[in-house]
């Protein structure tokens, strides 16, 4: 994207804070367009992404700290309005000449908190409010330029502006749920004191993110897209679709590990609903032949990747025309991986691959979603019109339901986990669960567990199905769901009783870290 074409943006300094990709969210969700930088910044940079703010995160660092992350100077003088969040705050006082410390009574988690001036930041507030701290160090001694704006009982400038420049500080995080009233501070700082319109909006993001693919792919050469089924690659494709029209040809790789009804999902949406050239490469023979035996995860992962990319390659081959590969590179994978959204100024962390498929494959990357939140897109996939079902689904991983056969492979273990996973997943559905569960899975164990048969005790291949549902917003961490028993109860029965093989159903009330959200 050239400047001209960028929307007005909030450009976030990352000091190392926990909550960045959340302050880039916040600021979104009030239909500003954000982009997250390194610390280390240029101003040419930051004219390059359209600024019209700053916003400078927290982190861990405390200023007075030799190697704590410091923005250029030249930073502050570009003009722009800037919101210093906790660290972020510390750091632009004390470059402008406050005093920054850590404090004897430090305050954490919920504060209480006293505005003493309402204007712009603090505008459309009440007097007295809950904000969440987090941090060991307040600014202890503001320069003559300043006014405090907030106190709490141990932080007499919990909030802060300078006298002659858009320049706000707050010492707590607006950007968490926790301070109640931190949306509104957001909104008063995109809205009042950047002058943000708050046009960033769904239809414009498609018709930008259109747009971007016909100038990169032009006129006349066709588009290859990896489908997965899952939300990324669907999106992908829909999108790709209306910017191309029928020069787009997808590949669906069935390895045989699939859930079900996972390749009928596809084939109707895609080729009866988006009449999109879909080829369905049935490969699961393949996989399975190469995964005989296997028990060990990483060599499950490892073999089903590297069939992946071959079935791939052949199915692509038979497109002769196609220059142009199709990914749904997420924003979060684009910072992970150090790309700004200016250019490639790797100003965060070493470049590392952000797709999956190898570079030989000769393609050049088509990444529409790559300034997009997940959030994000959802709302463009119901704005293509894509099934609910597709939009709303959970994530599933690549090696599909290998990683969820504890021990080896094979077609039987597969059928009954598919059996026991359709189970669960139609039945949280029917209950209303579905969307309050981030992640739902099924796993077969390979073990064998006594049972009544008749009058006796039955030792003989009875298998154990976990479930396992967890809540989580970023998959990092995750907790177990407290599920309706009653729902459990008519999950456990339907497996036990309809699945041949079966004697066991347990849950799994564990919460990551330590354990994983996958058992493999
Ligand atoms: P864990 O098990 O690490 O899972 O807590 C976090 C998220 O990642 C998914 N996952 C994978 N996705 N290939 C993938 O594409 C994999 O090998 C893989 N392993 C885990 C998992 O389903 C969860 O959403």
């Amino acid at each position: 994207m050239v400047a001209s074409m960028r929307p007005a943006t909030i450009v976030v300094l990352d000091f190392g804070a926990q909550y960045v990709q959340l302050i880039a969210r916040r600021v979104r969700e009030n239909h500003v367009y954000s982009a997250i930088v390194g610390p280390d910044v240029t101003p040419e940079e930051v004219r390059k992404l359209n600024a019209v703010g700053l916003i400078f995160s927290g982190g861990p660092g405390s200023v007075y700290d030799q190697e704590a992350p410091r923005c250029r100077p030249e930073i502050l003088e570009m003009g722009l309005p800037i919101l210093g969040i906790c660290y972020g705050m510390h750091l632009a006082c004390e470059m402008m000449g406050g005093q920054v410390g850590s404090t004897s009574s430090r305050e954490y988690g919920r504060v209480q908190l006293e505005v003493l001036d309402p204007s712009v930041l603090l505008a459309h507030m009440p007097a007295q409010t809950s904000v969440w701290m987090s941090h060991g160090d307040i600014v202890n001694e503001l320069s003559p330029e300043f006014i405090p704006l907030a106190r709490t009982d141990a932080c007499p400038c919990a909030a802060v502006a300078h006298r002659s420049r858009p320049f706000y500080g707050v010492q707590f995080h607006p950007e968490v749920t926790h301070t109640p009233c931190g949306n509104q501070i957001i909104r008063n700082f995109l809205y009042d004191a950047c002058g943000c319109k708050g046009d960033w909006q769904v239809s414009q993001v498609i018709h930008d993110a259109v747009e971007a693919v016909r100038g990169q792919v032009g006129d006349s050469a066709r588009v290859v897209c990896g489908l997965s089924g899952g939300v990324d690659s669907s999106v992908t494709a829909a999108l790709i679709r209306k910017a191309i029209g029928d020069r787009l040809s997808c590949i669906f790789v069935d390895n045989g590990l699939m859930r079900s009804g996972e390749v009928e999902l596809v084939e109707s949406t895609f080729r009866q609903h988006f009449n999109l050239d879909l080829r369905v490469a049935h490969a699961a023979d393949r996989f399975l032949a190469k995964l005989e035996g296997i028990s060990d995860p990483q060599q499950k992962r490892m073999i089903i990747g590297h069939e992946f990319i071959e079935v791939f390659k052949e199915e692509a081959k038979t497109l002769k025309d196609a220059k142009f590969l199709a990914q749904g590179t997420l924003y979060p994978d684009v910072i992970e991986s150090g790309h700004s959204v200016g250019g490639k100024t790797a100003n965060i962390k070493a470049h590392h691959n952000v797709g999956g498929l190898p570079e030989e494959l000769g393609f050049e990357l088509v990444e529409p979603l790559r300034d997009l939140f997940k959030d994000e897109v959802r709302r463009v996939g119901e704005h293509l019109g894509l099934p609910e079902e597709i939009v709303w689904r959970h994530p599933f991983p690549g090696p599909g339901l290998a990683v969820r056969i504890i021990g080896p492979v094979n077609r039987e273990r597969l059928a009954l986990l598919r059996e026991a996973d359709g189970i669960i997943i139609e039945e949280i559905r029917t209950a209303g669960w579905y969307n309050k569960i981030a992640q739902a899975l099924g796993v077969l164990l390979p073990i064998s567990t006594v049972g009544v048969m008749g009058d006796g005790r039955s030792y003989a291949g009875q298998h154990v199905v976990v479930i396992r549902f967890v809540e989580t917003s970023d998959f990092m961490t995750a907790d177990w769901v407290h599920v309706d028993y009653d729902l459990l109860g008519k999950i456990a029965n339907r497996i036990i009783n309809e699945i041949q093989g079966v004697n066991r159903v347990v849950y799994d009330v564990s919460s990551k870290p330590p354990a994983t959200i996958e058992w493999e």
